[in-house]
């Protein structure tokens, strides 16, 4: 064997040639690894050719490749794309749907910041990129990663991909020391024709639209392949920055693009709803010419300042908005009425179309929400469809907007088949029999089954590892289907996901030696479930799938308790309607009764509590890293605001004492530490008198968080 060459010696041009073949054999390793084929090198092989290939890029930094291994998914190949965490969270935007919903938002910002209508406000409005979201970042003007937006907290590193794309510079110069520059990485239409034809005469499949061939190409883990599918990406926002970009939206958005950012031209400032509006029916009108999708309107508080006081609701901000273009539509026949059975028991019927295709997406199911709106009525009991039911055969007319899953706008009863009959809803379920039954008051029909019911436990299953709650790599609902129905390796509730390793070990027939597993697999199978042993508070709560306790409750609830044993007992020791533990739960700001009553039940509930019970056992939930500014003299304390606030808005007020580490309730008791009452304060200022609790004005309160 040849001996390896010292880099020190190596010449530019030899360089040149070994970073060539190490970039070709480590990619083919890759590949043969993520192909699933039988790898042609050992793993250990394949980190000395890595380090080898990352000290000859340190020696010679500008004969680093577009397509470096050393950007090619981290130093472990097996595990896809390496994490980033976003410095800043990744969020998304809130939806209007009509010009009301607009005149809505402007109302809602207005009112959050005390603006009444004859003080100006603008907005900027801009075109609504239909593609993925991507985040730059980028230290002293050297682009250092760039990352997915993943579950908005953690995406993927794709930095070897996005050093592909058109318009997204490897170097900026005169940019603030740290910049992370957001934006929408899109395909145009023509280029996304060209790949579907290319698809198709390869044998491969064709994309369903350009955003989905965007995300298909974004994703690759070979960078080569990203480089052969054009995509472009369109900057329109930034994460963490060392220093402001600018005072408004649009300034900002005008740096971006003297870094070399492409930007959107259609980007107006509008001064009220009326332009807003007028902005949106331009760009629809122009939709068609534009060469690249999109699908609405973003509208930004334009003042960077307000866009700040304004801040963040759990995962939108309150400062834009995006109006969405209307639904498309097409005509089809409904050809069954299935029932599905969710993780809390309800029956939801879907239709089974015959294929459609709607807006370049083919349609083959639509939901059928409940057994109401499968006659003909709303939630209230109004008609809705003019009042049409829904019959197995009828001609159906089904809209999709944007991601949602398709919905029924009409039925076509000239063309029903003679004698259908009115669909009958099972009074029972179709999974285990069980009784199917409706509570006053409630628009869904639910399976009593409970544990017994197999459709409950497997969907149940499904949330708990999807990506809002334990998402644990390599096991997703097809795995959690097979091992459902495992006999000797069955998950039948969460807790059996961690005992999983310790029962292969004593099982005859290893999880590794059957089909479509490995010896790898099964590894990184039972190393990824190690590690999620570990859990964050808001991810355990939300994990357990407790009726009307959705993420942003679940998030709520853990800053609130803090450490799993707290909200446990207080949950556990907790009385509906009475008593302390009752008052601390519904005082929590954006927790009402129904959640409150549904999270005391399951914890009292003997099966679910007991399955609740063994899942603890086997982990370690973190503690909730409480956000609090170390010199706020309001951190950890439990404020109420009460009366009219003459500064601020109550909302404002809330926001900002909870960014200096305080919690706010809505009732006082004994454990408030501080009530701020303005002008009209009632009950709950006399309350504070007679607990003792401390009772200032407004005035005092923003001497006391340096604000007076
Ligand atoms: S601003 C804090 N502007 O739409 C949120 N988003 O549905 C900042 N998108 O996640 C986003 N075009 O991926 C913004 N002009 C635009 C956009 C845009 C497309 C995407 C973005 C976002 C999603 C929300």
């Amino acid at each position: 064997m040849n001996a390896i060459p010292d880099i020190d010696q190596l010449s530019q041009e030899q360089a040149k040639t070994e970073l060539a073949s190490l970039t070709k054999k480590l990619t083919r390793a890759n590949n043969a690894y993520h192909g699933e084929d039988s790898p042609e090198i050992s793993d250990a092989e394949y980190d000395l050719l890595k380090r080898r290939n990352a000290e000859i890029e340190d020696h010679f930094p500008e004969l680093k490749r577009a397509d470096s291994p050393t950007d090619l998914i981290g130093s472990k190949p097996a595990e896809g794309f390496a994490k980033v965490q976003h410095a800043v969270r990744m969020l998304s935007l809130g939806n209007a749907f009509s010009d009301a919903d607009v005149v809505e938002f402007d109302n809602r910002t207005r009112k959050f910041l005390g603006m009444g209508q004859e003080v100006s406000l603008e907005y900027t409005a801009e075109p609504k990129i239909d593609g993925v979201s991507l985040s730059l970042r980028y230290e002293s003007g050297q682009l250092v990663h760039a990352a997915t937006r993943g579950d908005g907290s953690v995406g993927e590193n794709v930095t070897a991909n996005a050093l592909a794309i058109s318009g997204i510079p490897q170097k900026i110069t005169a940019a603030p020391d740290v910049l992370e520059v957001r934006g929408e990485v899109y395909m145009a239409l023509d280029e996304f024709i060209k790949l579907n034809e290319r698809q198709i005469s390869n044998g491969e499949k064709p994309f369903a639209n350009p955003r989905n061939a965007a995300a298909g190409s974004l994703r690759q883990l070979n960078p080569q392949i990203t480089k052969s599918r054009p995509l472009n990406f369109f900057a329109y926002a930034w994460g963490q920055l060392s220093a402001p970009l600018a005072e408004t939206q649009m300034e900002a958005i005008n740096r971006l693009s003297a870094f070399g950012f492409k930007t959107n031209s259609l980007t107006k400032i509008c001064n009220n709803p009326d332009e807003m509006i007028g902005h949106y029916n331009s760009i629809e009108q122009k939709r068609a010419e534009l060469g690249y999708d999109i699908d609405g309107v973003v509208y930004k508080v334009n003042d960077l300042a307000l866009q700040k006081r304004l801040g963040f609701r759990s995962t939108t901000p309150r400062w834009a908005i995006a109006h969405k273009f209307p639904a498309e539509l097409a005509w089809t026949r409904l050809e069954e009425i299935d029932i599905q059975v969710g993780r809390t028991g309800a029956l939801s019927p879907v239709a089974r179309l015959q294929p459609v295709t709607v807006g370049g997406v083919v349609v083959s199911n639509a939901t059928l929400h409940n057994e109401d709106y499968i006659k003909g009525l709303d939630s209230k009991g109004k008609t809705i469809r003019g009042g049409k039911d829904i019959r197995v055969g009828d001609w159906v007319q089904v809209y999709r907007a944007g991601d949602v899953i398709p919905k029924i706008a009409d039925v076509d009863l000239q063309k029903r088949p003679e004698q259908t009959t009115a669909y009958k809803f099972p009074r029972h379920c179709p999974e285990c029999k069980s009784d199917a039954i409706r509570e006053i008051g409630d628009a869904v029909r639910r399976c009593r089954g409970g544990v017994i019911c197999p459709a409950q436990a497997v969907e149940k299953l499904k949330h708990f590892v999807s990506r809002g709650a334990f998402d644990i790599d390599g096991l997703g609902a097809k795995q959690i289907e097979m091992f459902y129905h495992d006999a000797e390796l069955r998950i039948a509730e969460p807790a059996d996901i961690f005992t999983l390793q310790m029962r292969d070990q004593v099982n005859l027939t290893k999880l590794k030696n059957r089909d479509g597993w490995g010896e790898k697999s099964a590894a990184k199978l039972f190393a990824a479930i190690d590690e999620k042993r570990q859990i964050p508070l808001a991810k355990l709560i939300f994990s357990l799938g407790i009726r009307h306790v959705g993420e942003s409750a679940s998030t709520l609830l853990a800053d609130h308790y803090g450490r799993w044993e707290d909200f446990e007992t207080a949950i556990t020791s907790a009385k509906i309607d009475k008593g302390e533990q009752w008052d601390g739960l519904i005082g929590i700001d954006g927790v009402g009764k129904v959640m409150a009553i549904s999270l005391i039940t399951a914890f009292g509930q003997g099966a679910e509590r007991a399955s609740i019970d063994r899942l603890i056992e086997q982990l370690q939930p973190q503690e909730m890293i409480k956000r609090m500014p170390v010199n706020s003299p309001v951190a950890g304390k439990i404020v109420v605001f009460t009366g009219t606030l003459e500064k601020m808005t109550r909302a404002e007020a809330k926001v900002r004492a909870e960014a200096l580490g305080a919690k706010v309730s809505s009732m006082v008791s004994a454990k408030t530490d501080l009530v701020v009452a303005g002008p009209g304060a009632g009950s709950k200022a006399k309350k504070a008198e007679k607990l003792g609790v401390e009772l200032i004005d407004e005035d005092t309160w923003l001497t006391l968080i340096g604000d007076a």
